[in-house]
């Protein structure tokens, strides 16, 4: 797998994620987001020889790049790398009998910079390139099926929903106009008929097509049901004291775990992956959950300065309890 630009990106909170999940030397962790390799890189000094690492990215090329990276630790068995989605952790652990067994689960969720500035993923309304958005072009519906295909209400609905877009119902309408003239297949077409189409302060710093491509990408990918799928296999996977750290980049994430956190803390049996062979016992030690941090950690000036695209990165940390 190979792209017009390097694989280069910046790891978002790093230190405070590792810091956060209580890693000793032996353990098992899981990198539920591997992308280039920067938290995985940090899991595995920190479990050390003796431990074990898992690194789970559905994308080919962050699964390329990762191969080269970590090809000593491959060789070694101490660390594994799974090209699926979320959704499949918990069967994945399951196989491996490692349910119940890992200290420490990390995710940082969304796309990398390399996926976002590379104009032929689509992801990116600056870059002209298809609309495609998919993370793991093997499968599944692109952006532009959807604005192609897809009815105004059911555009309004996923632009409102998923973009929480004000104007989403005008840009639908203005989306099936444009289709029936010439059907959409580059991203700039898309990102200058949404500029033309809606009403937007002239000094706003957000581009008026940013919320329409978040949902397009939303949807794309499925991201916010694996999103639940992963925060349904937290509960099951961890050993006692073992945490899970989760960084989030928009609201619609950081809400679903954050109520999924609560849940947990709680002691709802909702959030867990009822597919998993868990036996009633071990469902009631599920509702022991400690949130770490009522607040969430963002990151500081330092690395503001450093990486603006860390801006809005929330990490939220929750763990099992013991006996
Ligand atoms: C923000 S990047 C992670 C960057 C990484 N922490 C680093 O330091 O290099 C997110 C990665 O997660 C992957 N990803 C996002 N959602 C996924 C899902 N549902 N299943 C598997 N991988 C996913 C993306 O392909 C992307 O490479």
């Amino acid at each position: 797998m190979t792209s017009s630009i390097p694989f280069e990106h910046i790891t978002v909170l790093r230190e405070e994620l590792l810091d956060s999940l209580g890693l000793t030397p032996g353990d098992y962790a899981v990198d539920c987001t591997a992308g280039g390799g920067g938290h995985t890189q940090g899991l595995l000094e920190r479990v050390g020889p003796t431990g074990k690492v898992i690194a789970i990215d559905r994308d080919p090329w962050a699964q390329s790049v990762l191969k080269a990276r970590f090809a000593k630790e491959l060789e070694s068995g101490q660390l594994e790398l799974l090209a699926v989605p979320f959704s499949q952790i918990s069967a994945e652990l399951s196989q491996r009998n490692l349910v119940g067994k890992i200290q420490g689960l990390c995710a940082d969720i969304g796309v990398s910079s390399p996926q976002l500035d590379a104009a032929e993923r689509g992801f990116s309304f600056a870059k002209d390139g298809p609309l495609d958005m998919r993370m793991d072009q093997t499968q599944g519906i692109t952006a532009g099926d959807i604005v192609n295909g897809w009815s105004v209400q059911d555009m309004s609905r996923l632009f409102r929903d998923y973009g929480e877009d004000p104007q989403a119902r005008r840009i639908a309408q203005a989306i099936e106009r444009e289709r029936a003239r010439k059907p959409f297949e580059r991203t700039l077409d898309l990102a200058d008929l949404i500029a033309a189409s809606v009403h937007y302060k002239e000094r706003s710093r957000k581009h008026p097509a940013t919320r329409v491509f978040q949902a397009l990408r939303i949807e794309v990918n499925g991201e916010l049901r694996e999103l639940e799928a992963l925060l349904e296999s937290v509960g099951p996977t961890l050993k006692e004291n073992g945490r899970c750290a989760i960084i989030s980049f928009h609201s619609l994430e950081d809400r679903l775990i954050k109520l999924a956190f609560r849940a947990l803390a709680e002691g709802h049996t909702k959030h867990i992956d009822k597919r998993l062979p868990i036996t009633a016992v071990e469902i009631d030690k599920l509702k022991r959950f400690t949130i770490i941090k009522p607040f969430p950690s963002i990151p500081g000036e330092i690395e503001l300065e450093k990486n603006p695209r860390s801006r809005s990165a929330k990490l939220r940390v929750i763990e099992k309890r013991g006996e």
